[in-house]
């Protein structure tokens, strides 16, 4: 069996890691690595295929940055010859990043099976570019791979078939529990000089939160007030990078920010913090897995499950909301004991390959 992995952009690499680990188990079956190149810089690729153990990829299509159309556009022209070369039995496509929609426009259009990991996950923000990705793969990929049982029914409400639908788990988690045991030799507590369960942890990337100036003022304006209370590590992604240095804002006194880490010693990093801020959708699901309280900067989930079952809370981007919100955190119970949802319990890639090798 032939299988085409096609990747992307950070979180993508994630998710994919421990299915490339386990197809490598399987002598029959040749795993081709197709990365879009939608990432490109070293801290958000090298790192992270690094620290995850992934293969380099066979093939990088170096798309790079640009409107929403036009990496989709570039991404599936570059695809298509891959694709029509490969005659993979299966093309694989994770998350909802705009290289996971391109590869299953492309493959569905050479009439390839496409199957989709992460399938399922709504917000119900269509204003969110992430949304309308995971509605127009999830309608036409062949098998959709769902972390949780919220996931098959909004699939099933959409009207797909429930043969199409398949509930494997959590594949990111994992990644983090595998990954757990390197994370811990980091030395990043170390070199921030910071003690474990002290100091709350930041990310935002989010359009929605980033490119608008009075949203990203505000959110700064709580962070700020925060780190008055304790300190506040923000490691930066580059959309963001660009956005605070077009702003030119003073950091605060305890509000720190630093580069983006590579996946070990992040997750050392956040799994240690009293509390974690923010605006992704990944980190809402591990900080849950981990036990380590959640605010999410954004008025939707399309992850709900954190929040019913985990340590999540949807608190928006009001300031006095998220001040309260941190505040009863930090009164709150810690260390808090990790609930962990059904089937997110490190096994997921073992059952995504078993349907890809049976379907
Ligand atoms: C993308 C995904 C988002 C995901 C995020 C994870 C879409 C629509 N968005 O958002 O769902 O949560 O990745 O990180 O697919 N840039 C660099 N170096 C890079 C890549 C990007 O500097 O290696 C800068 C460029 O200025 C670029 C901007 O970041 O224009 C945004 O990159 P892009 O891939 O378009 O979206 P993300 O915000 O990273």
């Amino acid at each position: 069996m032939n299988i085409c992995s096609v990747v992307g952009a950070r979180p993508n690499f994630v998710k994919l890691a421990p299915i490339a680990w386990e197809l490598a188990q399987h002598a029959a079956v040749r795993h081709c690595i197709v990365h879009t190149g939608q990432h490109y810089d070293a801290a958000l690729v090298d790192a992270f295929l690094h620290d995850l153990r992934l293969p380099p990829p066979h093939y990088a299509l170096g798309i790079g940055s640009g409107t929403h159309t036009e990496q989709t556009a570039r991404t599936m022209l570059a695809l298509e010859p891959v694709l029509r070369q490969e005659k993979p039995d299966w093309v694989v496509v994770v998350g909802d990043v705009n290289a996971t929609l391109a590869a299953t426009l492309t493959a569905v259009k050479c009439g390839l099976r496409v199957a989709h990991v992460e399938a399922g996950l709504r917000s119900f923000d269509r204003t969110m570019p992430e949304e309308i990705n995971r509605r127009l793969v999830d309608a036409v990929a062949d098998l959709l791979l769902t972390p949780s049982a919220d996931a098959d029914a909004n699939l099933v409400r959409e009207g797909i078939a429930p043969e199409r639908i398949r509930r494997v788990g959590n594949v990111m988690v994992d990644s983090l529990l595998a990954a757990l045991p390197r994370a811990m030799a980091s030395p990043i507590l170390d070199t921030l000089e910071l003690s474990p369960g002290t100091y709350a942890v930041v990310t935002l990337h989010r359009p929605s939160n980033v490119d608008d100036p009075p949203t990203l003022r505000r959110l700064l304006a709580a962070l700020v007030q925060l780190s008055e209370r304790l300190p506040v590590i923000f490691p930066v992604h580059p959309r963001t990078r660009s956005r605070l240095d077009a702003l030119s804002l003073p950091p605060g006194p305890r509000l720190r920010y630093l580069p983006p880490l590579g996946y070990l010693d992040f997750l050392q990093l956040w799994r240690q913090a009293r509390l974690v801020l923010t605006d992704s959708g990944g980190l809402q699901e591990e900080t849950t897995a981990l036990g380590v309280p959640c605010l999410t900067l954004r008025p939707t989930t399309e992850r709900p499950i954190t929040v019913w079952e985990g340590t999540n809370r949807v608190v928006g981007t009001n300031p006095a909301a998220i001040l309260s919100a941190a505040e009863a955190c930090l009164s709150g119970p810690y260390p808090i004991e990790p609930r962990r949802p059904a089937l997110w319990d490190g096994r997921a890639a073992g059952r995504i390959v078993e349907a890809l090798l049976s379907g």
